[in-house]
């Protein structure tokens, strides 16, 4: 059930890539799909008015307003414009008012102090909209926390990972809890190794500046795979509901170690595509493109499981899949369950089946089931992320603990990587993961 809350989506950053590619969009197709609120009045924020872009990209009912995000005065005007659709809207309900920062990671601070200090954040049902990344290790992540803890209650932040968004991520605890073959098998009595893999075809598309400060631990690992591990790992939620999740999955993350504790090369490989320094402009860069991490939880329900996650920029295929890889045993072939995340979202499992013919051999058959053949049309991560923070769900969301927790393991190899690049291999583009 949506809710019929009235309520204002302010975008900061209303001009930037991110808006124009997937916000934008989302909205539209949460309006055409009649599941926004009734009263829903959106204020697009930017630095510079572009009319040319706003006439391709924005419905002439956006309010825009260009504001210098440092100015205490210009929050002011935003107060006002607030209170000024609140008013419009003549409801019962008190409207909620969501703050959506779609800027680049260094301006958020500064917008949420001034959302603090005009009195904004505390505005009855205000709501902040995070994008990653959080912070860029854990001391600095620990201190965005706190930074926005000072304005913002924790129940108000919505701090988004689009991946836990994906229509097939959002299936892995739904598939685990209603099917008892695999709920009952979810261990490490019957599972060997768990790996998730997220291939993309693209290399940095542009995006030099910020992947030259990340690369693809802090951009990839820390948030959309560490994430997905803890959907694997975690326990399921009982009666609670979805509202359990992320305490759960915080407690797999909690779980989680690096197999050969200190982040060596043993355990964590790194690499780097042929071309990217020139991708980048840095002929001397040594961010890395590609990495694969060993991985192990403390759980004793995961004992000896190894799990491994890797990401890579320009490989061969585009696609995000997790590979539980259940035992072979003298009487049993090693079945295989496979979450493929995209393209062609879905599910494989591989069975043995007898081969026809005189022999008893066994030959191995894939079942599978895929989205796209009975579903015409999914919705798409951002749809997931804004109709989740208009109902207040918050499952979708990583909360700040879970956000340090995966610092807390990424920090170990950026640590273990300080001023060393022996280790670093070029590949060549178009390798596979
Ligand atoms: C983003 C990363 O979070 O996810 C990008 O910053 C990456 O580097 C993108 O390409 C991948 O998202 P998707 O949904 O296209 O798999």
């Amino acid at each position: 059930m949506s809710t019929d809350q009235p309520t204002i989506l302010v975008i900061f950053g209303i001009s930037g890539d991110l808006a124009g590619r997937y916000l934008l969009p989302a909205i539209s197709a949460i309006s055409k799909a009649k599941m926004l609120p009734k009263k829903f009045h959106i204020v697009g924020v930017t630095r510079n008015l572009d009319k040319a872009y706003l006439k391709k990209h924005l419905d002439k009912k956006t309010e825009m307003l260009e504001m210098d995000l440092g100015k205490a005065s210009e929050y002011e005007k935003l107060k006002k414009i607030i209170l000024s659709a609140r008013k419009k809207f003549k409801s019962e309900l008190d409207p909620q008012i969501l703050f959506y920062l779609s800027v680049p990671p260094n301006a958020s601070e500064k917008i949420v102090e001034m959302l603090g200090k005009s009195g904004l954040s505390k505005i009855k049902n205000a709501k902040l909209l995070l994008e990653k990344p959080f912070g860029s290790d854990l001391s600095s992540a620990e201190h965005l926390v706190r930074h926005i803890e000072e304005y913002f209650a924790e129940e108000q932040i919505y701090r988004i990972d689009h991946y836990l968004a994906k229509e097939a991520a959002q299936n892995i605890i739904v598939f685990r809890n209603g099917n008892s073959l695999f709920k009952k098998t979810w261990n490490s009595n019957f599972i060997e190794s768990i790996d998730i893999l997220a291939s993309e075809k693209i290399g940095i598309e542009g995006r030099a500046k910020f992947y030259e400060q990340t690369g693809a631990l802090r951009d990839y690992v820390q948030s959309h795979l560490l994430q997905l591990a803890a959907l694997i790992l975690m326990d399921l939620p009982d009666q609670c509901g979805m509202d359990a999740v992320p305490a759960l999955r915080l407690k797999a993350l909690k779980g989680l170690k690096i197999a050969c504790g200190d982040g060596g090369s043993k355990c964590v490989k790194r690499g780097q595509y042929a071309g990217y320094r020139s991708d980048a402009g840095n002929p001397k860069s040594t961010v890395e493109t590609f990495v694969s991490i060993q991985l192990k939880s403390s759980d004793p329900k995961w004992k000896g499981v190894p799990i491994t996650v890797a990401t890579g920029k320009a490989m061969a295929e585009r696609f995000t899949e997790i590979r539980i890889r259940y035992k072979k045993t003298k009487e049993q072939e090693a079945n295989e369950l496979i979450f493929r995340l995209q393209p062609n979202p879905g599910i494989e499992f591989s069975v043995f089946a007898k081969k026809p013919g005189y022999e008893r051999e066994l030959s191995e058959h894939t079942l599978h089931f895929n989205f796209n053949e009975h579903y015409t049309k999914l919705p798409e991560a951002y749809e997931q992320v804004l109709w989740s923070a208009i109902n207040s769900d918050h499952s979708l969301f990583t909360g700040s603990a879970e956000v340090l927790e995966s610092w807390r393991i990424v920090d170990i190899i950026q640590r273990a990587w300080k001023g060393k690049s022996a280790d670093l291999t070029i590949y060549k583009k178009g390798s596979k993961i």
